[in-house]
């Protein structure tokens, strides 16, 4: 089977810059959903969040339109003028699992009211030009939510359905559910995107072996550390030297690009800090080293920082052993 590869929304991390950098050093992507754009009153949109999805400046790696709130009319307006952009596929974000965003009922939020969304994806379907895809978690509190949730999303046309197998509760602890999910996967009329912990090629192959079905798999955090698995799914293989030369690159690009766009060293310094959280499980002793790392904003110490991480040993050679 031709799988196909999805890189997932990461607010911080996965806008265009990240997917510029990645799809010039890297392959193995065939497409994205941008981190999400927030529906404002009249379907409006922040201007950062809006200039990340124009079709003339994503020209390196396909992007899909991510949206999130709560009121249907803004939804639709917001969907309808990214379809007049030229996207003419949107996705619904119905994951987020930020305590701030679920109270307001967005994102997982919406999961525990399955009235609510069903009266929600009825006027958004009805009133958009385009098609919807959507991105969802298991339920907000319980799994139990979910068999209603499927219910309701087979009922409307969707692209496609992301799934997560956590709930929006759980954030990003414990395992995804699944078991859970092989049992309610027979129950999905949509094709589906499996989403969750898929770091490593074993990992990639032990879940396409249990779900022989699936043919598109969408990978997140571990995309930062372990950048060659798109690729590795694909049937390419790294050596080790390689893998750290092509790491430093990527995290190089990154940094040099966020320094011509960013205002001020602190700024940078502090964007780069975030992608060290993941970075560093690139590296053996990544969590030590970042460590001390995490007050500095002078961009001198933090280049000699990376210097010293990456002279240390390396994990990424391991990931698939
Ligand atoms: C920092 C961060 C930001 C995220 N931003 C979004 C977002 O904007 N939209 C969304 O649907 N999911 C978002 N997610 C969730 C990821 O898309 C993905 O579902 C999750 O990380 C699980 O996949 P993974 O195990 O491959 O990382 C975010 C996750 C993280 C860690």
């Amino acid at each position: 089977m031709t799988h196909r590869l999805w890189l997932a929304p990461m607010q911080g991390y996965t806008e265009l810059l990240f997917r510029d950098v990645y799809a010039e050093i890297f392959t193995g992507i065939d497409q994205a959903i941008s981190p999400f754009i927030s529906a404002l009153p009249q379907g409006r949109s922040k201007e950062r969040e809006w200039n990340d999805v124009l079709l003339g400046a994503n020209t390196k790696m396909p992007v899909i339109p991510q949206i999130m709130g709560n009121v249907a009319e803004d939804l639709t307006l917001l969907a309808n003028r990214l379809y007049d952009l030229g996207h003419p596929v949107v996705n619904l974000n119905l994951g987020c699992p930020f305590k701030m965003v679920a109270k307001k009922k967005k994102g997982s939020g919406m999961l525990c009211f399955p009235d609510e969304l069903d009266a929600l994806l009825d006027i958004l379907c009805s009133g958009m030009k385009g098609r919807l895809s959507i991105k969802t978690r298991l339920g907000r509190h319980t799994r139990d939510e979910f068999p209603a949730l499927v219910s309701i999303y087979n009922r409307y046309p969707l692209e496609d359905l992301t799934v997560h197998p956590r709930t929006g509760v759980q954030m990003y602890a414990g395992v995804p559910d699944l078991d859970f999910f092989e049992a309610i996967l027979p129950e999905i009329h949509h094709r589906v995107i499996y989403n969750g912990d898929l770091w490593s090629l074993p990992r990639f192959r032990a879940l396409s072996t249990r779900f022989p079905s699936l043919s598109d798999w969408m990978i997140g955090r571990w995309v930062i550390p372990n950048p060659f698995l798109p690729g590795e799914i694909k049937g390419l293989h790294f050596d080790p030297e390689e893998k750290l030369a092509l790491l430093k690159r990527f995290h190089d690009a990154i940094y040099e690009r966020q320094v011509a766009r960013l205002d001020g060293p602190g700024h940078v310094t502090s964007v780069m800090k975030a992608f060290w959280v993941y970075f560093q499980d690139a590296f053996e002793e990544g969590a030590r080293l970042f460590k001390p790392l995490r007050r500095l904003s002078d961009p001198v110490v933090y280049e000699a920082a990376v210097e010293q991480i990456f002279a240390s040993r390396p994990t990424v050679a391991d990931f698939n052993g």
